[in-house]
């Protein structure tokens, strides 16, 4: 057996489970027919972990997401925690791993499968084949700036403050990120603000032509305001390669993009951080769709995109590309023979459950071996 890793696995809330499951299947996939064993360890986040311990993600769970070489991330949040003060809410806990981790980029890549670009609720011939990669910053910006709160004022209303700020360090290192990953795909980036209206898009437009200047100029690069992106992502979607954009920008957009694929059930992400001395990078892996409380526990989640994304921890965390290519043709083969979740359920499909649909996988995964 070949001990390539240890993932901490964190699934989560609402239908975070049930598609952690389908991974934890997948690991044993790899350990019995393939010798490559990943050590795992599981641990409460989110609502989940707030009914246990009264806090989203407890400081022993942060522990063990820092000594691990990677995260799997399930969903997390639910209308049971809708009045909890802020810092309790479960989106604190996944924020507080994204910040305490310095995962800064955020890779969130929209494929159309072939045998889905029929689901995409835009035409056929304008998803066919998309391939594009938006690249959103992660640590930074309105999400984290401060100062930010609710305050009373003394005529008994209230004013609410959230603050975007940017500093060159951070533009610099997350659209390097960018053009070095266009420099694998077709060379082409595309940084998205509003340098029209604020500052902080003013200084990203400088500092990325500058750093392109530099370092980059094989890349080809164009700038976009994010309004024009999203008209732009569904207008005409494969004239993006990379978008590059900032925290609250590439949440908007990369649901955007995400739906072109046919289903948010079906896009990955992987959040992460600089490499260290010895070219390791902390990284956080999760399916881009959040905990879908109202389809929890019923069996009708959409395992792949949480497959898609250990997919891309087996290609960005462990350098095992072909691995990772044997999971994705997997998948694209489930869905070529038919098999659908009821997200992505079309006229003349087979409607499975996730369970199923993790099998489905497995079972290509076998007939991949030959
Ligand atoms: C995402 C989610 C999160 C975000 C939430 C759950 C905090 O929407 O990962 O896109 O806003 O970043
Ligand atoms: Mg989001």
């Amino acid at each position: 057996m070949n001990q390539v890793g240890n993932l901490l696995l964190l699934p989560g809330d609402g239908i975070g489970p049930e598609v952690m499951g389908e991974v934890q299947r997948v690991v044993g996939w790899f350990r019995d027919r393939q010798g490559l064993g990943f050590e795992c360890e599981t641990d409460l986040v989110g609502g989940s972990a707030y009914d246990a311990h009264g806090t989203p993600l407890a400081d022993s769970t942060l522990a063990l997401a820092k000594a691990a070489d990677a995260v799997v991330f399930g969903a997390v949040g639910g209308p049971a925690y809708d009045q909890l003060e802020f810092r309790l809410k479960p989106e604190q806990g996944l924020l507080k791993l994204r910040k305490e981790l310095e995962l800064f980029a955020n890779l969130r890549p929209a494929m159309v499968f072939p045998a889905l670009a029929e689901a995409s609720s835009l035409k056929k011939e304008l998803v066919e084949g998309l391939d594009i990669l938006i690249l959103r910053e992660l640590t930074g910006g309105v999400y984290f700036g401060e100062p930010r709160g609710i305050e009373e004022l003394p005529d008994g209303t209230r004013r609410a403050v959230d603050t975007q700020v940017y500093t060159t360090a951070e533009i610099r290192r997350i659209a390097s990120v960018g053009f070095e990953l266009s420099r694998k795909r077709q060379g082409r980036v595309t940084s998205v603000e509003k340098a029209n209206v604020m500052h902080t898009g003013v200084l990203w437009r400088q500092e990325v032509t500058k750093l392109h200047q530099e370092q980059f100029p094989d890349v080809k690069l164009e700038h976009m305001y994010a309004d024009n992106c999203a008209m732009q992502l569904v207008r005409r979607p494969k004239q993006f390669d990379v978008i590059v954009t900032d925290n609250l920008f590439g949440d908007l957009l990369s649901d955007a993009a995400a739906m072109l694929t046919g289903s948010l059930g079906m896009l990955p992400s992987a959040s992460l951080g600089a490499p260290d001395q010895a070219g390791r990078r902390k990284a956080l892996y999760e399916p881009v769709h959040g905990s879908a409380p109202d389809i929890a526990g019923q069996g009708k989640a959409n395992p792949l995109a949480m497959l898609l994304s250990f997919a891309m921890m087996l290609r960005y965390s462990f350098d095992l590309g072909a691995e990772a290519d044997r999971v994705e043709k997997a998948i694209g083969a489930v869905l070529d023979k038919g098999y659908r979740t009821a997200d992505i359920m079309q006229p003349g499909m087979r409607e499975i459950s996730t369970t199923a649909m993790g099998q489905a996988v497995l079972d290509e995964l076998d007939a991949s071996l030959g």
